[in-house]
């Protein structure tokens, strides 16, 4: 089991292998028990009192919702829908918007939209753009063009629908980068980047267009900003708060009657042996009764091995905990350029660090959002579901490291520390989610494991999910590696 994790951590592209020398020795003795963690409970359900994110204060008005007092065990629902995340809450959007006639029923275990949707680092970020090489190689390129302008899609999509519906998340396209201490991770990425370049001058109707900037030595540092990088590439993104823009996705979907069922932990599914009359086809028992279904749809991310243990057996998706800090520095922001972009590294052993910061006019300008900090667990904090603490190491390593890589003279003398908290995400073997019929299970969909990316994939693949279910077949656009099967082979 421990080796097969080890085998996850080295083949995700998202969590850099780092040498363990790099960890501190307290560390180490201080995570131990999350080792034993990894093993043992992998599967884990969603514990009740996860922390609390910088992004659910003040709580939404839907945040306890239960449309019915009851929990409505009588109905047979067209659609059971398992996690009030981003996944499910655009699937059931999705759903009804194309027919408003169908009976939805989402359950979630604890609040609204308080799994990795309620609680991430507010990016939603193209930024994928740069597996490009690696996916043309493994995929070939049309099915590369196609995963790199989904992605590209996905954060328009989610643009057009915040923008369409007024909806106040704070969303605003930023400047953004990857940003580069070491000269190989710099050389490397100016390769792709001169891959990308051909491919668009070939492609140009069919590549994901932005603009992408490299800079290069001094000229990094003047252009960023930030005293001791090596080379960036700089690209467009958005930022957001995503517990607003989940629960608005909700909200909407709460118009065309989707019942909404919080604080209510699905426990286990049941196909019947012969559908019935009325065309139930599945039973969900839950901690407050059982509910039935024609269709059952998980969207239920880093969980989804404890309510589907046929998943669980594949070993083929695993969760693990992320982490974020929010911090105020102590210089003025407002007039300060370098503090209205984004930001990602994946050098300087960092294990992957991202940055939003809140944009002029939004409540709490110039909060900073910090990411990352997984090298400093040993177990790069690899199957763990309980979000309801917060690891010290990698919490110290949040709050200090903004003014290392901004510089002092950008950031000031001190740091004022918001707040700490962490979230369930999942890995898949591959990096990449996992979508579409659950195969052998006659009405079992799936949308989980989105690598820590879901607001950049999640929205756009609901999508996807939604003509599978509705129309019976997969768009043209729908990247093939997204395909369940896989998981299962
Ligand atoms: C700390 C952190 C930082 C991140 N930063 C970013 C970022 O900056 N940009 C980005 O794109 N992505 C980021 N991510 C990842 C992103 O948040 C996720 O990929 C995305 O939210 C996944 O959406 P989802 O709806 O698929 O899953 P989730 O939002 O996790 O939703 C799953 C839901 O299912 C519910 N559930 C699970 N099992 C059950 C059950 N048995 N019964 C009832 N309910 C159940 C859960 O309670 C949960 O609400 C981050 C994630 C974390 C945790
Ligand atoms: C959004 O605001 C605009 C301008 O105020 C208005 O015309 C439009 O109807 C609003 N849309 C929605 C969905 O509320
Ligand atoms: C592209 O980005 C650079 C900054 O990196 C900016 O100077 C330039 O104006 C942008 N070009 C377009 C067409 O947006
Ligand atoms: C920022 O710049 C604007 C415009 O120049 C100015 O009006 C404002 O006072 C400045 N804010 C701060 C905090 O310096």
């Amino acid at each position: 089991m421990l080796s097969s994790l080890i085998d996850v951590l080295v083949a995700c592209a998202l969590i850099p292998a780092v040498q363990s020398t790099a960890i501190p020795r307290s560390s180490r003795l201080l995570n131990r028990g999350n080792i034993e963690q990894a093993v043992i409970t992998p599967q884990g359900f969603p514990v009740p009192n996860p922390t609390e994110s910088y992004w659910q204060v003040p709580e939404h008005r839907i945040a306890n919702l239960r449309s019915t007092e009851e929990l409505p065990t009588d109905h047979t629902f067209d659609y059971v829908i398992i996690g009030s995340g981003v996944s499910g809450a655009a699937i059931a959007m999705k759903l009804l918007d194309r027919n408003p006639e169908l009976s939805v029923l989402m359950l979630e275990a604890r609040k609204a939209a308080s799994g990795a949707s309620g609680r991430n680092g507010g990016h939603c970020r193209p930024g994928m753009w740069k597996s490009i090489k690696t996916w043309t190689e493994k995929y070939g390129e049309d099915e590369a063009v196609r995963l790199q302008k989904m992605e590209q899609d996905c954060v328009n999509d989610v643009r057009d629908f915040v923008r369409t519906n007024n909806v106040s998340s704070g969303f605003q396209d930023v400047e953004t980068a990857d940003l580069y201490w070491t000269k190989e991770a710099f050389d490397n990425a100016v390769k792709v980047w001169g891959f990308q370049q051909e491919l668009e001058q070939r492609r140009p109707d069919e590549v994901a267009k932005n603009n992408r900037t490299v800079y290069s030595g001094q000229a990094a540092r003047d252009y960023w900003g930030w005293p001791e990088i090596l080379g960036a590439i700089t690209f467009y993104a958005s930022t957001q708060n995503p517990y607003l823009t989940v629960c608005a996705i909700l909200e909407r979907a709460l118009k065309h009657d989707l019942n909404l069922q919080t604080n209510t932990l699905a426990l286990n599914l049941k196909q019947l042996p012969n559908p019935a009359a009325n065309g139930a086809k599945w039973t969900v028992t839950t901690d407050r009764g059982t509910v039935q279904a024609k269709q059952v749809v998980l969207a239920t991310n880093g969980f989804t091995n404890a309510i589907h243990p046929g998943f669980a057996s594949t070993g083929y998706i695993t969760p693990d905990r992320s982490q974020v800090a929010a911090v105020h520095p102590s210089a003025e922001t407002s007039n300060n350029t370098v503090f209205q972009r984004s930001a990602s590294y994946p050098d300087l052993h960092s294990g992957n660090n991202y940055i939003v910061v809140r944009a002029p006019g939004d409540l709490g300008e110039g909060d900073v959002i910090y990411g990352g900090g997984k090298q400093f667990s040993p177990t790069r904090e690899m199957g763990i579901t309980d979000d309801s603490v917060i690891n010290e190491d990698i919490a110290l390593h949040l709050h200090r490291v903004g003014r290392t890589v901004y510089g002092y003279k950008n950031w000031g003398e001190t740091t004022t520390v918001l707040k700490d908290w962490t979230g369930i995400t999942c890995v898949s073997k591959d990096g990449l989610p996992v979508i579409g019929a659950v195969p052998g299970e006659d009405g079992l969909w799936a949308q989980v494991c989105m690598n820590g990316h879901g607001m950049a994939w999640a929205f756009r693949s609901a999508e996807a999910l939604v003509q599978m279910m509705e129309v019976g077949e997969k768009p043209e656009w729908f990247p093939r590696a997204f395909d369940i099967e896989r998981a299962f082979e």
